[in-house]
C-alpha cells in the first residue's frame, strides 16, 4: 500500500516525500520529534505528547509551527491517509531550512515538519511482552539535555547496535556514578525485592516519557507504591522485576540484563499489572 507522509502542508507519496538539502534537522540535528502510539485508530496520551513537543520547541526557541488544533489535525490525517489503526505516528519539526550557519537563521525561516504513520503488529508486541526482552548495559555517552526529545539520535543508534550485538533488544545508559538514566529508546524500572517500584526522578538526564507518567498514573490508581530515584545495575540485577516503557512498547517486561536473568527469567507480575491496566488510565480521547 502507497503511503502518504506529510511534508510541510502536504501530503506526498512515500518514495517522493522529501526535505531540503540544507535543512538543519539534517545538518545539525536540530529538530524535535514525538512519537505517539496509534490504538484502535486513536492517538493515546496525544495531549502529553504536545505538551512535551511544546516543552522541546520552547527549549530550543523554535517557533511553533502550527497551532495544537492544526497539528493534530495533521497527526489525524496521517494516520487516516496511511490507513492505520494500532501503530506509531512520528512527528518532526526542525529550526527549517537556511544556508549552512551554526548560529541560528532569521527568525522569518519557517520550521519544517515532517510526519508519517506506521501500522505495527500489536499481536507481535504482545508475544515479545508475554516472553520479556534482553538488555545490556552501557556507559551513557549522550549530552547534557536528555530531557529534550532532539532528533540528535546517533549515541542512541550506537547504543542499541552494541545491544544487538549482545542479542539484546534495548541498551540501558549507565551514568559516571553506575546509575542507570535510561533505555536508549525508553524509560528503565525495577522492581526491589522489597517490592517497591522504583525509576529514575525526572531531570536533565533523561527524557520525562509519556509512558513513564501515565504508568505512575497507573500504579497510583492500582495502590502500587512507586520511588522516584535512581538505581544501580547491582541494584536491576538483584531486583525482583524490571521492565522499560515507551509509546511504541508501553510496559514491556525486562528478563534478562547483561546475560543474568532477572527473578526467574520470566516477566513479572508488576510489569504484566501495569501493562495490561495502562489502557484504562492513557488518554484515547482522540478520533
Ligand atoms: N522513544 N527515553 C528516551 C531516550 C526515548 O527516546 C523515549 C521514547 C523514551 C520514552 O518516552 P515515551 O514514553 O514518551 O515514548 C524515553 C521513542 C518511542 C522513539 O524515539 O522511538
Amino acid at each position: 500500500m502507497a503511503r502518504s507522509v506529510y511534508v510541510d502542508g502536504r501530503y506526498r507519496r512515500y518514495a517522493e516525500a522529501a526535505i531540503h538539502a540544507e535543512d538543519r534537522g539534517f545538518q545539525f540535528g536540530d529538530a524535535v520529534y514525538e512519537v505517539v502510539e496509534v490504538r484502535d485508530g486513536r492517538l493515546v496520551d496525544a495531549p502529553r505528547h504536545l505538551d512535551r513537543l511544546d516543552r522541546s520547541l520552547a527549549a530550543l526557541s523554535i517557533a511553533a509551527p502550527m497551532s495544537r488544533a492544526a497539528l493534530r489535525h495533521v497527526l489525524h490525517e496521517t494516520i487516516r491517509r496511511n490507513r492505520v489503526r494500532d501503530g506509531t505516528v512520528y512527528l518532526q519539526v526542525s529550526r527549517g531550512a537556511a544556508p549552512r550557519d551554526f548560529a541560528y537563521p532569521a527568525a522569518d525561516v519557517a520550521p519544517t515538519v515532517v510526519c508519517l504513520a506506521r501500522a505495527s503488529r500489536p499481536e507481535r508486541i504482545a508475544a515479545t511482552a508475554a516472553a520479556g526482552i534482553a538488555v545490556r548495559t552501557m556507559p551513557d555517552i549522550r549530552w547534557g539535555r536528555c530531557d529534550i526529545k532532539t532528533v540528535m539520535l546517533l549515541p542512541a543508534c550506537l547504543a542499541k547496535a552494541e545491544a544487538r550485538r549482545h542479542g539484546a533488544r534495548e541498551a540501558w545508559l549507565v551514568d559516571g556514578d553506575g546509575l542507570v538514566t535510561e533505555g536508549a529508546s525508553s524509560n528503565a524500572w525495577i522492581v526491589t525485592p522489597a517490592g517497591e517500584i522504583v525509576t529514575r526522578p525526572r531531570g536533565p538526564e533523561i527524557l520525562a516519557g509519556v509512558t513513564r507518567q501515565t504508568v505512575l498514573d497507573t500504579a497510583a490508581a492500582l495502590g502500587l507504591a512507586v520511588v522516584e530515584r535512581p538505581f544501580t545495575v547491582a541494584e536491576a540485577l538483584a531486583a525482583r522485576e524490571t521492565f522499560i516503557t515507551s509509546a511504541s512498547n508501553t510496559v514491556m517486561p525486562v528478563v534478562e540484563i547483561d546475560g543474568a536473568a532477572i527473578g526467574d527469567g520470566r516477566p513479572g507480575p508488576v510489569a504484566l499489572r501495569l501493562r495490561e491496566a495502562f489502557g484504562r488510565y492513557a488518554d484515547h480521547a482522540s478520533k
